[in-house]
């Protein structure tokens, strides 16, 4: 009895250091658990222009619905989608009349949560916009204020502003402010005798924050729309929700000019110092997060995310995640692929503008990559198309979440508007002659669903967008029937992020050159390599110098337009790259 114990014991300790040497030799990654949304593949969708079901030649809610299995045949697990509530649409949508009905040319509350049941079917997040920081001059609440009525006096900035020296008995605004559409942020309200602040159109007067009564209604709406079953909310102009606190007079101060352009009535002329990024901005995130986590804590819920618009500078920006005590938002978006390459990209800008966000980040939160939203250019017009494929490769490879807005899978470029067709509020508020440069219209046209007239979005004679040029070979039809297209590419892409490798593993990216951008993904043995060529010139690479462990690779995935055969193989030695080509190269096994 006893020999036996001693000879199990022995055995045991044998074999458990055998197993110890071999995990110590292998250093095998365990791989982490994760949330939905920090693996998610999230779309945006611009409902407007998504799919019009009942012919009025606007996008509507039941045409989501029906859409729902596009997406999950794409591959998306989440989907963000810009303001459905009741609007007057002087900013289609961004200037809520209430925030508790849906907008009837979208539908009804009953065809949202058709919406929303259908997706929860499919396994698909849903996300809505909120909009804190105005209303729509047509709200009860703004009505309301604009009568004095006591519980929504103070629900708005108003100010009496300045007596006018020239014009006795008139009044001058109470700072220089500019709106985001041109010219004064300040507008002259007849009835109450007052200014009222508008960081956006006249038609969106901003909510006074420094009012608990107001921050508490809006926690209100988010309650509200969290118990209906959405999955988060994607938060609109988050830095301009607080503006600096004005003097006991009324009166602000004046924010300085930035020279950056002569234009005195464009918001760019001002620095925004005293209208964006307040620190009490970053508190009030933090207070939207809490509503999230308590909800999510009293129904048991899966993680209710938090995804906010900021284009603000990167140490303010990453303040938002939160810090050692506190959580802030899941995802303050991360603009800077928009905002720091054109068309003109080399690799290194790509390092560079990566650079600015990965090691700017605290650490444990997650990177998200964002190409375009209904606010920009089209990623292809704006890249070129040539690399419309390599943005699309990049921000699926890179670590974290990538979020794609309706169309780029396709290559959608912008729509060409006439200033007669132009309705997008930063256009029209300009003239004809400018109006190109502020108008958002043209990456708000509808999606190209086949090769039809209007492309399959509406059976109307004529949509409330005109279709964007080569819509008849940039379609869900077409490109799901060539043999190759940006859609199979994106689709494909996808697919591997589900792969651990993506998900999990560990990152390296480098320009190799003025024009090769490499990103490597590896997770125990298994590799995937990202190689991309910005450059009009062939290019030989040999990767072994500056990335020691790669050897052979098989071609896994190419930008639309390369002559390489897929599943050939690849020394990276000495890798050929055509002008603008991109491949995606992995180990013959990925995990
Ligand atoms: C940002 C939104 O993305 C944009 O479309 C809107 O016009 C402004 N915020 C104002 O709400
Ligand atoms: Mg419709």
């Amino acid at each position: 009895m006893k020999f036996i114990h001693r000879t199990f014991v022995f055995g045991l300790l044998i074999a458990l250091s055998a197993k110890l040497n071999f995990a110590c030799k292998d250093k095998k990654e365990v791989a982490p658990s994760k949330d939905w949304w920090e693996t998610a593949q999230f779309y945006q969708i611009y409902p407007r222009s998504f799919k019009d079901s009942d012919g009025d030649g606007i996008g509507d809610l039941n045409g989501i619905t029906e859409k729902l299995d596009y997406l999950k045949e794409l591959g998306v697990t989440a989907t963000w989608l810009s303001p459905i509530f009741k609007s007057p649409m002087a900013d289609f949508g961004y200037d809520i009349e209430d925030f508790y009905e849906i907008q009837k040319e979208y539908g009804t509350m009953k065809d949202f949560e058709n919406l929303i049941k259908k997706a929860k079917q499919l396994g698909i997040k849903i996300i809505l916009d909120f909009v804190p920081n105005h209303s729509s001059n047509e709200s009860e609440w703004f009505k309301k204020s604009v009568a004095r009525d006591p519980e929504y006096e103070d629900f708005y900035v108003w100010e009496d502003g300045i007596d006018d020296p020239k014009n006795p008995g008139k009044k001058l605004p109470p700072s220089n402010w500019l709106a985001g559409f041109r010219g004064s942020a300040w507008q002259w309200n007849e009835q109450r005798k007052q200014f009222y602040l508008h960081q956006f159109a006249v038609q969106q007067p901003d909510l006074n924050y420094r009012n608990p009564k107001v921050v508490e209604r809006m926690n209100h709406v988010i309650r509200f729309w969290l118990n209906k079953g959405i999955d988060g909310f994607r938060v609109d102009a988050v830095p301009c929700v607080f503006e600096i606190e004005r003097f006991p007079n009324g009166t602000y101060l004046d924010e300085p000019k930035s020279g950056y352009t002569d234009d005195p009535e464009e918001s760019d002329y001002l620095l925004h110092i005293y209208t964006q990024n307040q620190p009490e901005t970053i508190d009030l995130v933090y207070e939207w997060r809490r509503v999230f986590d308590e909800h999510q804590r009293i129904f048991n819920t899966e993680s209710k995310v938090l995804l906010i618009e900021t284009y603000a500078p990167p140490d303010y920006t990453m303040k938002f995640y939160g810090n050692v005590t506190t959580q802030g938002a899941h995802l303050p978006f991360n603009f800077n692929l928009i905002t720091q390459l054109n068309s003109q990209l080399t690799a290194e800008d790509v390092k560079k503008s990566i650079d600015s966000w990965l090691p700017e980040m605290p650490s444990k939160r997650t990177a998200n990559w964002v190409i375009g939203n209904h606010d920009k250019r089209r990623a292809s017009t704006r890249y070129g198309v040539e690399k419309i494929d390599h943005m699309n490769m990049l921000v699926m490879i890179l670590p974290g979440v990538s979020v794609t807005y309706q169309g780029e899978e396709l290559g959608m470029l912008d729509g060409i508007i006439s200033w007669e067709e132009t309705v997008d509020p930063a256009g029209c508020n300009s003239n004809s002659s400018i109006y190109e440069k502020f108008s958002r219209d043209p990456c708000r046209t509808p999606f190209q669903w086949d090769d039809t007239k209007n492309a399959g979005f509406t059976t109307k004679e004529k949509p409330w967008l005109p279709m964007a040029p080569k819509y008849e070979e940039l379609n869900i039809k077409t490109e799901m029937a060539a043999k190759e297209s940006h859609l199979k590419i994106y689709k494909s892409l996808i697919e591997l992020r589900k792969k651990q490798t993506l998900k999990f593993g560990n990152y390296k990216y480098n320009a190799v050159d003025k024009n090769v951008f490499v990103v490597l993904r590896t997770y125990n043995n298994s590799q995937i390599l990202l190689i991309e060529n910005f450059g009009n010139s062939e290019e030989k690479i040999d990767l072994t110098k500056s990335f020691p462990n790669l050897d052979k690779l098989i071609l896994k995935i190419r930008n639309l337009g390369s002559k390489k055969e897929l599943g050939s193989t690849i020394l990276a030695n000495n890798i050929q790259l055509d002008k603008y080509e991109a491949l995606v190269l992995t180990t013959e096994t990925v995990l």
